[in-house]
């Protein structure tokens, strides 16, 4: 099938570059010529798993090609996605301006029938609104179908998601738009994708094909948000279940595991931390508590999960400021920039959040993620120090603070770690380690939700190495670090 996504940012390039991969004929459209030229040149501008080979692949064999005309796209496809961004405005409301431009601009080639599928994240009834833009522009109502399709795409595992998903929601209110996307979406609901040789290995969770749901096109607008939302929930409530598990010395891990196996709770998106971040949950949050206000009606939980979201920052910070008394000149090793592991984006993370705070109160804090220190420098500048490696952050630090669930840094040298502190003191934000682990290390360890551990005396001083001998260690663990796998 001849297909148009136009927008190539993290949605579109991941679905263009994955209904490619199915075997249609995929022609990405953005009018950001830096990008396009740096697609062009084979730079891939995010970071996920596997799309580079999937891009490369496909451009290979003429199935992804890149373009700046809409009017290329339009006359030479079935269907159009519209995968443009919509940020966030002032009042909380998702910005739906780009999303109006491309369908103006659409309207005005359309010739023979097409589907256009809305793969931003919008607002219950925006198909209606773009159905009622493409009229206005010229094209005629006979012409075209407005079909819901969302993403539940998330960052850093987005191609699995994509290729292996829990479901497929297509909300088409006529029979055209349904049974194209149906016949789109066939390689995965067949399962003949998975037959393939060189398909994407299949993750051990996922069993047989997609799932493909047929809905209205706004119940499948609705799907979207109340998704995100009830997803936010999950982590707003863990989070203060964990709150009362450190006022009682309860431990969150054993209570998560608890009501977790409890199938009708499930176990997944039941990890308290120091918050959600990224460009979906807190905006989607926002657009859709305006959605209910719209219908007049008040849905007051939404604002509870974002106030606890909010408080959850707050209380990290006040948890710093416990373990060291006063945080103005002591130097903090922070661990994790992007607002979760897996992803160098730091839209909305809770981890600058918190930096940013601790630079506030007088910290000279030190910074260190495996992808985000670029991005990060943008907008944190020379107020932090940045640092090479996780060992070269803590060297001489009063407390090493973990902001981003990175599995490199459960896998740290802790001996090391705690040769390499000033102060054997880690206060971690995502439950990153065991309480086990840092007891054996020999220290002090403030998490969420779980009882602090705080080693004897006796064990605090006889790991304290010398200079020279600490320097060796950091070199050794880097040079251990750059071994081939
Ligand atoms: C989220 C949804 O999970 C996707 O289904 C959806 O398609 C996407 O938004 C979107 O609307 O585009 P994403 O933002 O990539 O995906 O990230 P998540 O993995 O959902 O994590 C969001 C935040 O919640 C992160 O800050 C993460 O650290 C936090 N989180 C997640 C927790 O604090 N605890 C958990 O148990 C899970």
């Amino acid at each position: 099938m001849k297909l148009a996504v136009v927008g190539s940012g993290y949605v579109g390039l991941v679905a263009g570059a994955c209904l490619a991969e199915l075997g249609h004929d995929v022609l990405l459209v953005d009018n950001d010529s830096e990008k396009m030229a740096m697609l062009l040149r084979g730079e891939i501008p995010i970071h996920e798993q596997y799309l580079p080979e999937l891009i490369s692949r496909n451009r290979l064999h003429g199935r992804l090609r890149f373009s700046d005309s809409i009017a290329k796209a339009v006359q030479c496809s079935s269907v159009i996605f519209i995968a443009v961004g919509t940020p966030a405005l002032v009042n909380g409301a998702p910005d739906l301006s780009y999303v109006e431009a491309v369908a103006s601009a659409v309207a005005e080639h359309v010739g023979d029938f097409k589907v256009i599928v809305e793969k931003s994240t919008v607002p219950v009834l925006t198909h209606k609104e773009i159905g009622k833009v493409m009229m206005l522009n010229g094209a005629p109502p006979e012409s075209f179908e407005v079909v819901s399709n969302p993403e539940f795409l998330r960052e850093g595992t987005a191609v699995l998601d994509f290729l292996f998903p829990d479901r497929i929601v297509v909300g088409a209110d006529g029979e055209r738009g349904a049974s194209l996307l149906k016949e789109l979406y066939e390689p995965l609901t067949s399962g003949t994708y998975y037959a393939q040789p060189d398909a994407v290995p299949r993750p051990s969770y996922f069993s047989g094909k997609a799932r493909l749901l047929v809905t209205s096109a706004k119940s499948a607008e609705l799907i979207k948000h109340a998704s995100n939302s009830f997803l936010a929930m999950k982590i707003s409530f863990i989070n203060a279940v964990a709150n009362i598990c450190e006022a009682v010395g309860a431990d969150v891990q054993e209570v998560c595991q608890g009501i977790g196996s409890d199938s009708r709770i499930g176990e997944r998106f039941l990890r308290p931390g120091i918050g959600y971040g990224g460009s979906c949950f807190p905006k989607d949050l926002l657009a859709f508590r305006l959605v209910a206000e719209e219908c007049g009606l008040e849905f007051g939980l939404l604002n509870e999960v974002i106030k606890l979201n909010e408080y959850q920052r707050d209380r990290f910070v006040r948890k710093v400021r416990s373990a060291l008394w006063n945080v103005k000149g002591k130097k903090i090793a922070a661990l994790g920039l992007a607002f979760k592991g897996g992803t160098d984006d730091i839209r909305e993370s809770p981890a600058i959040a918190i930096v940013k705070a601790l630079c506030n109160e007088g910290a000279e804090v030190v910074v260190f993620d495996p992808e985000a220190m670029e991005r990060a420098r943008c907008v944190l500048q020379d107020r932090v120090k940045y640092a090479a490696n996780p060992y070269e952050a803590c060297a001489g630090a009063h407390a090493m603070v973990v902001l981003t669930d990175w599995h490199e840094f459960a896998e740290l040298d802790l001996a090391l770690i705690r040769r390499t502190l000033r102060h054997p003191i880690v206060i971690d934000g995502r439950n990153v380690f065991s309480r086990e682990q840092m007891l054996a290390a020999g220290l002090h360890y403030y998490s969420v939700g779980r009882p602090t551990v705080l080693p004897s005396a006796a064990s605090q001083t006889d790991a304290q190495g010398t200079a020279q001998e600490i320097l060796r260690q950091i070199r050794s663990a880097e040079q251990l670090s750059n071994l081939p796998a």
